[in-house]
């Protein structure tokens, strides 16, 4: 079966509990359940993997490329800072999605710059959970048509 990454940053794993009225009510482990089933009816198994560390966030991209047709990538507070998670994702050749639950852009304004964003696929914000689901299926289309 194709795989997936599902990959989340920094503070995600507080989903749930951590400013309910931005990011809603689900726990990480609720949403990435739905994106196992989702990602299964479109034939992919997801793997999950979150992490509050930068480097083992850059770690499971490089190892990706040999396991994974593509990831979706919700990289946190990492996405307003890092270039190298930037450069990570530049390195290697699966697509990336970069998803955010909240609309960054309407937000404060330093969460309106996106280093990852430009090394990606493309983002979807906004959209709650529903982001990593529209993430699995823009892979499943960017793969199908690749
Ligand atoms: C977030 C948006 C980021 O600005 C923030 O630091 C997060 C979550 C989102 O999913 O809306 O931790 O990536």
């Amino acid at each position: 079966m194709r795989k997936i990454l599902l990959l989340n940053g920094p503070n995600l794993n507080m989903l749930g509990t951590r400013e309910k009225a931005i990011y809603g009510q689900d726990t990480l482990q609720q949403i990435e359940h739905e994106v196992q089933a989702f990602g299964s009816s479109l034939g992919y198994q997801i793997d999950c993997f979150q992490s509050n560390h930068e480097g083992e966030l850059i770690d499971q991209i490089h190892q990706a490329q040999d396991m994974y047709c593509g990831i979706v990538f919700n990289p946190a507070a990492y996405t307003h800072t890092s270039i190298a998670l930037h450069d990570a994702i530049k390195a290697i050749h699966i697509p990336v999605l970069e998803v955010h639950l909240s609309n960054v852009h309407t937000r404060e304004a330093f969460r309106q710059i996106s280093y990852t964003a430009p090394a990606c696929e493309g983002q979807i914000v906004g959209l709650g959970k529903q982001g990593y689901l529209l993430g699995v299926q823009a892979l499943h289309n960017i793969l199908r048509e690749g």
